[in-house]
Parts: C-alpha cells; structure tokens; sequence
C-alpha cells in the first residue's frame, strides 16, 4: 500500500500571530504547492489558528493544532474542544507529545480518551510515542512503544485506527541535534505496524502512517523518510524557519 508522506510541522510555544503570518507568507513564496506527493501540515499554537486558516487552505497546507482536550464542553476552563478546533478549520492534532506527558502530567487514560475523542469528530490524530534514554540503553524501546500503544488505542475501532498517524519521537532525539540514525527508525516503524496488526489486522497495519520526529533538518529527514516504512517527519525547531522547513518539505518530495 502506498502512503503518502506527511511532512508536519509543530511549533510548539514559538511565534506571535504577526510572526506566523509572515511565516506562511515566507514559506509560501517560493512554490510549496509544487510539492503535491507529499502533504505538508504546521501544528501551531490555537491563537494562531484563524489568522492562518485562509492562507493555508489556498495552499493546500493542512492546519494542525498541538493538543485537544476529550469532553464536548463544559467547566473545563482552559481546554479546547475536537469540535472547535474541526470549527477553526483544523486537520490534524497532536495526541500525547512526550513534553505534554512529562510537564502536563498527561496519563495514558487521558490519551486514550483524547484519541477516541479525535475519532468522534473529523480531527486526525498524531499519537506520539517514543522511549527515554536509558529505555533505549537498556534494550526496552520496543517493549515501551508497544506498551504506549496499547494504552493509547485501547477500545479504539478499527475505522479509527485507519486514519492514525504514529510519530515515533524517541525522547533523546527531541530538541538535542541528536537524530535516531535510519536504521533505528526503520526498526520502530516496521515494529509499530505490526503492533498495530496485532492489535487489529494487517489492513489497518497497512493504512497506518507512521513518522519520525527528533531533530529533523532537510539532510537527516532524506536519509530517513527514503524508507518506505517511514512516512513521513514531525519537525520542531526545524519547522520555525520557513526556509528550512521548504528544503524538508523538498527533500522528501523529491525522493522517488
Ligand atoms: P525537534 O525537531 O526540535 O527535535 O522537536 C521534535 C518534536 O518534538 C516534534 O514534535
């Protein structure tokens, strides 16, 4: 099955509404929509959403948010609904980002209900997993992906499962300039795929995407999406340059 890459950008807490729009103005001028294998996403902060819908949209950019809370609505004060952000003319969302579990306190359960929550509505979830260091030096990355995983899709059906993208965001690898070599994000692909086969049927496995995030810059996002297990990149500090995030977009577009 062929699955079209996703090159998405998350931008966590960086830029004003003024400096987003010059962004997707300085992005957009060199031809981005000439880029048509591979879809391009930017998860920015919610203040941002409505400045940037029009401007995306005429582009072909999906709009991405970086968080959701699971009710409709309510005395949630602070939260954000599925419902407003699909209102705002969000696409994508991120679902358990590794810096949302381990400053935010987000559990499994919470995850879990925010997935499920993304499914009832039109939102596309990004599900974020990924081992710490010393998992990883100790042999355990696939054994704690694959217990994220099932935390995260449990009672989840399989027409949800079908428009999932996992990122896989080795927690070393974020923010550090320490990229996962190739090999080893190939490795958790394949193994998340057949987790998710396991979990439902090779059919859902097959429709699955599965991306890589850590560190990404337009040298390392060729050498690693070249895979055809790899499917594309979630991309932080990378992402703030409009430039830089371009010659990503390019360098995966322009693989065969
Ligand atoms: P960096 O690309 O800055 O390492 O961030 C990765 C990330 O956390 C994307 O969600």
């Amino acid at each position: 099955m062929i699955r079209q890459k996703l090159i998405a950008g998350n931008w966590k807490m960086h830029k004003t509404t003024t400096q987003a729009i010059q962004f997707a103005n300085d992005f957009i001028a060199p031809g981005i929509n000439q880029f048509k294998k591979t879809e391009v996403c930017v998860c920015v902060p919610f203040v941002h959403l409505h400045a940037l819908e029009n401007i995306f949209t005429q582009n072909d950019i999906k709009l991405g948010a970086q968080n959701v809370y699971f009710e409709q609505e309510g005395a949630f004060t602070g939260e954000i609904s599925c419902g407003m952000l699909a209102d705002a003319g969000v696409k994508y969302v991120i679902v358990g980002h590794s810096e949302r579990r381990a400053l935010f306190a987000e559990t499994d359960d919470m995850i879990n209900k925010k997935l499920r929550a993304a499914f009832n509505s039109a939102l596309n979830p990004i599900l974020c997993v990924g081992e710490n260091l010393e998992q990883r030096g100790s042999g355990a990355a696939q054994e704690t992906v694959g217990r994220q995983l099932e935390a995260a899709l449990r009672d989840i059906g399989i027409t949800g499962v079908q428009r999932l993208t996992v990122a896989y965001e080795p927690i070393w690898a974020i923010g550090t300039g320490r990229t996962a070599i190739p090999n080893q994000v190939r490795e958790m692909c394949a193994f998340i795929r057949s987790k998710i086969e396991a979990l439902y049927d090779g059919r859902a496995a097959a429709k699955t995407r599965c991306i890589y995030g850590g560190s990404v810059n337009p040298v390392t996002a060729r050498d690693i999406v070249g895979n055809s297990d790899v499917d594309g990149a979630l991309v932080g500090g990378a992402s703030l340059k409009p430039d830089v995030f371009f010659n990503i977009v390019k360098a995966v577009n322009s693989q065969d």
